[in-house]
């Protein structure tokens, strides 16, 4: 599909890029010419809470992803929370456990317990930063409803484990998709291999809103659950059955998500090609780093670019992207073990050590951007940088 992508977002110098103050920084937003006349056309007609672009919008987000039904929401947290909620249709009760990583944007953490639902965290593989699907089993109870895997930096998890866990277990799946759109998991889409998939549509993401989140499914009576919990829980005119949120999206938002899709393909080769040439490069800091990869049987839907310290450098994270910043390339921490490293979940009383691998990613580790706004050139420099940091630690 060809758009005005290219002058949309002036992807192929940097000359976006460098607006934010960095040589290199982390996430962009693309609005496009259409984004901008769909937006004229709702103001003129004064309708700008949910109405028909935001239905446009959820028929053509599912169809790009391969499901039936797509339900457009506030924010990618909203998506979660809703998801999980969307499971006391399904014979869940209050109190009813999920299983989600230990690693992950603290939202997955909150978004189960606003639901209702007690997380229940499992240890990543450091290789892949996602859920080990070797560890998912022990932590199974009576309680347990679902596992919430999350496709952290657009890199799929380990699904064909998790699916025939779940099955054995008679649980839900819920894919939390925050960060990987387009991704692929031995030929299948992310978002349409478990029950449900919750993306995040805030700026930094490949499909945007500016800010919002989207719950896709094949599920009919899920989706249908999902749009009156969005919407506080109502059930026909003015009756409300559910416990809901208030978490609808709006016209404004929809009309920047259409023109997305419209580009979504452009976006995702840009960051494919963008990250795929750092993947190449950091291949000559092997000894230094683990990186984000991608394996035959996948393909990536880059959110960024992870980079871990591995044992043994002579030099601490905190140097590595201080010396990062000051050369102009924004960089964010790989998260945090949730439930060990996040003050707001001491509360669950357990204690450092209990999820070692994410800790390790979290001590170590950090990650940059390479979304559309930047290029090949971007890319190099980001290798040169690090290249004069290690020559500078000898
Ligand atoms: C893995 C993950 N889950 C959930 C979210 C929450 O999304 P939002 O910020 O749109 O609420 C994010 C945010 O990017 C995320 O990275």
């Amino acid at each position: 599909m060809k758009s005005d992508f290219n002058k949309a977002t002036a992807i192929s110098d940097g000359q976006e890029a460098s607006k934010s103050g960095y040589k290199v920084p982390f996430g962009t937003v693309s609005i496009t010419s259409k984004a901008k006349k769909l937006i004229d056309e709702a103001i003129e007609r004064r309708w700008l809470t949910k109405g028909k672009y935001v239905r446009e919008f959820e028929e053509k987000f599912a169809e790009l992803f391969g499901v039936k039904y797509g339900i457009a929401v506030s924010s990618g947290t909203d998506a979660d929370a809703i998801a999980c909620a969307v499971l006391y249709d399904f014979g869940a009760q209050r109190g009813d456990e999920i299983i989600v990583p230990a690693l992950t944007f603290v939202a997955t953490g909150n978004a189960v317990l606003q639901a209702g639902f007690t997380p229940v965290f499992v240890d990543v593989e450091r290789e892949t930063l996602n859920i080990d699907p070797k560890k998912i089993e022990k932590a199974i109870t009576p309680k347990t409803r679902a596992i919430m895997p999350v496709h952290l930096m657009g890199k799929p998890a380990a699904m064909d484990e998790i699916l025939s866990i779940a099955q054995k277990h008679k649980l839900y799946v819920i894919e939390d998709a925050a960060e990987a759109h387009g991704a692929q998991y031995k030929g299948k889409k992310i978002g349409a291999i478990g029950d449900m998939a919750c993306f995040s549509l805030y700026a930094a993401h490949i499909v945007t809103t500016i800010e919002g989140g989207m719950l896709i499914t094949n599920n009919e009576k899920m989706a249908e659950a999902a749009r009156s919990l969005r919407n506080h829980g109502i059930d026909g005119k003015f009756q409300f059955k559910r416990i809901g949120f208030s978490a609808k999206m709006n016209e404004i938002e929809a009309a920047v998500g259409l023109g997305n899709i419209e580009i979504f393909h452009d976006i995702l080769e840009k960051r494919r090609a963008n990250v795929r040439h750092l993947i190449k490069a950091f291949a000559r800091f092997d000894q230094y780093f683990w990186c984000l990869k991608e394996e035959a049987h996948e393909v990536l839907g880059p959110h960024a670019f992870s980079i871990v310290l591995k044992p043994g450098v002579n030099f601490t994270k905190d140097e590595f992207v201080t010396y990062l910043e000051k050369q102009g390339v924004d960089s964010r921490n790989l998260f945090y073990s949730i439930p060990t490293q996040t003050q707001s979940y001491q509360f669950m009383n357990h204690k450092l050590g209990d999820f070692p691998q994410s800790e390790y990613c979290s001590d170590h580790g950090t990650h940059i951007g390479c979304h559309q706004d930047v290029g090949v050139v971007q890319m190099d420099y980001v290798v040169k940088v690090v290249e004069d940091f290690l020559k500078s630690k000898g």
